[in-house]
């Protein structure tokens, strides 16, 4: 028998709060798992009225090299723009560049226009700092229009100051996070 997926109780102000944050280049949500960040971003994403193309890429485990993050964050922008999702997305090869790969993923988000919004979630899963620093270099040289969003467990090796000293890091924590006492109340009654 299949389960019904379980009621998320409404969240406004935290919605409010990640609407009014996602207007800067670039948000990251990090807390603790089970912390709601899934949760807070899908309802989020799925609001009416979302004027955003998101381009989403969920880190696995097996996807923390450079070479495979880097293929879906393109395979993701290239979805957001409406292009089949796959074609003509390049193999995964052994002399693979993984700057060059993110000046084309950079291209391609320039040439998707204006209110395009990058998430990944889970970013804690990555482990090279390769790709660190490649995710550095991308998140720094965002397109006029598009802005990111990241989820992680853990404050992440980013090098993301000058965003921050210029205001356009917005950063939603575990106590952002945490459930009111009306909402624990609604969420015991819920269940
Ligand atoms: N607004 C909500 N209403 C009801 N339940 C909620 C709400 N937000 C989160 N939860 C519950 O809390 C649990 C954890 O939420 P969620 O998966 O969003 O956490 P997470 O921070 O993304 O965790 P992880 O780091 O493991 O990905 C889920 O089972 C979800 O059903
Ligand atoms: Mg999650």
């Amino acid at each position: 028998m299949a389960l019904a997926p379980p009621r998320l109780i409404d969240r406004g102000d935290l919605l409010a709060a990640l609407d009014d944050a996602a207007a800067s280049k670039v948000t990251i949500i990090s807390a603790p798992a089970g912390s709601g960040k899934t949760s807070l971003l899908r309802a989020w994403a799925d609001r009416p009225g979302q004027p955003r193309r998101l381009a989403i890429v969920q880190v696995r485990r097996d996807q923390q090299d450079a070479q495979v993050f880097c293929l879906a964050l393109l395979d993701a922008v290239r979805h957001a723009r409406g292009a089949p999702s796959g074609v003509a997305a390049p193999a995964a090869t052994p002399d693979f560049n993984a700057p060059a790969m993110v000046d084309r993923v950079l291209a391609e988000l320039a040439e998707a226009g204006r209110d395009i919004m990058l998430v990944i979630e889970d970013l804690h899963e990555l482990r090279s700092p390769e790709t660190f620093g490649q995710l550095t270099r991308l998140l720094t040289n965002l397109p006029a229009g598009v802005h990111a969003l990241l989820t992680t467990r853990r404050d992440l090796p980013l090098r993301l100051h000058q965003l921050r000293l210029a205001g356009e890091l917005a950063e939603i924590r575990a106590a952002d996070l945490r459930f009111t006492e009306h909402e624990t109340r609604e969420l015991l009654a819920a269940s």
